[in-house]
C-alpha cells in the first residue's frame, strides 16, 4: 500500500502530555492497531511538546486535532475515524 494513503496518527509525548494521559493512550492505540490489524493503513508516530500543553493530552488523527484526551474517550475517537 502506498504510504501516502496511510491514516496519520501522532500522539504528543512530551512530559505533560505523556504523564497526564498519553502514557496509556499511547498503549491503547497500540493495541487497537494490533488488535483490528490496522498497522498497514496508520502511520503511527510521536512527537514532541507542541506547546498545546492546557490542552492535553494532544493526538492528531487525519490532521484533526483531539484535546483532553482521556482512555475513556480515546476508542470512541479511533472508532469514528476508522469507521469501526
Ligand atoms: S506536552 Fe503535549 S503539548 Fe506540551
Amino acid at each position: 500500500m502506498d504510504t501516502n494513503n496511510k491514516i496519520p496518527i501522532t500522539i504528543c509525548l512530551g512530559s505533560s502530555c505523556f504523564s497526564r494521559g498519553n502514557r496509556e493512550n499511547l498503549e491503547v492505540i497500540k493495541r487497537y492497531i494490533a488488535e483490528n490489524n490496522l498497522n498497514a493503513r496508520v502511520q503511527f508516530k510521536g512527537q514532541l511538546c507542541s506547546e498545546r500543553c492546557n490542552r492535553g493530552p494532544v493526538i492528531w488523527i487525519n490532521d484533526v486535532e483531539y484535546q483532553g484526551v482521556s482512555k475513556s474517550s480515546i476508542l470512541a475517537i479511533l472508532n469514528r475515524a476508522f469507521g469501526l
